[in-house]
């Protein structure tokens, strides 16, 4: 029998293996498939709006061509961001925001990564302060303080999370290097470590490590359901995933 507790669910992007990534549809899905958790990535808009965009330009995932910093918010929203067949508009972060603070039935929590944290290092930061604060959510006086965990790939843009809000949780993400002295998510004093699912296969010490350090582990992307298995055996804490109905099924199974 396993001694930990299974992992909580994150919708990597929303539910986004059944709906385009960073889409309401996908992360109202997410929802209904009683995910624990959301992840979506912000970039800034050149009007400084914070958006739900994976990629620096808009080529991959939208009707549209460019580069997410170099374009205002008004020139991104003219594109559909759908599947074909399914239109959806941009995501911006302040309706993500919405949608979590209005879904009642479980309080889900909002993982944000913050992307180009070198080339605007510390405006993004700031601008996601500035909107968590607009919903009451930037100070722990707040009810609903633990339910945003920023994280990045940058140890300089988690450092500058923490030097701001020094009680906003935090997440690491990185590979090998980062961890196995763990000495940068000690540094920058990140609550919780971030390995993809291919480095915790091939360092499966890395969770008990981090727990004797005080810190949680997040991992990602864990679709394959004999990761699912490996994550709940070596008691990780979240793990992130494009297909979260499913994963709530299999973790469900003792
Ligand atoms: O949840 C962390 C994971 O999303 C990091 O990788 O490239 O999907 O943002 P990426
Ligand atoms: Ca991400």
């Amino acid at each position: 029998m396993n001694q930990h507790e299974a992992p909580r669910v994150v919708a990597h992007r929303g539910a986004s293996a059944a709906k385009a990534e960073h889409t309401l549809a996908a992360y109202e899905l997410a929802l209904r498939e009683g995910a624990d958790g959301l992840e979506c990535d912000v970039r800034l808009t050149r009007d400084g709006h914070l958006v739900c965009v994976h990629d620096r330009t808009i080529d991959r995932t939208s009707s549209g061509t460019g580069v997410v910093s170099e374009m205002s918010l008004d020139e991104l929203s003219a594109f559909d961001y759908g599947n074909p067949g399914e239109p959806a508009s941009l995501l911006t972060l302040r309706q993500l925001l919405e949608l979590v603070l209005d879904w009642t039935s479980l309080p889900v929590k909002l993982f944000v990564e913050t992307k180009h944290p070198v080339r605007y290092g510390g405006l993004v930061e700031a601008k996601l302060l500035a909107e968590l604060a607009r919903f009451g959510l930037a100070t722990p006086a707040s009810a609903d303080f633990s339910r945003i965990v920023v994280m990045s790939f940058a140890a300089s843009a988690v450092w500058r999370i923490r030097r701001s809000a020094p009680l906003l949780p935090t997440v690491l993400l990185g590979d090998t290097s980062h961890y196995l002295g763990g000495s940068a998510a000690t540094t920058v004093g990140a609550t919780a470590i971030g390995p993809s699912i291919a480095t915790l296969r091939e360092h499966r010490d890395l969770v008990d490590r981090a727990a004797a350090a005080g810190r949680a582990t997040y991992c990602w992307t864990v679709d394959d359901p004999v990761d699912v298995e490996l994550c709940r055996e070596l008691g990780v804490g979240w793990v992130a995933t494009n297909h979260p109905g499913r994963t709530k099924q299999l973790l469900a199974v003792q």
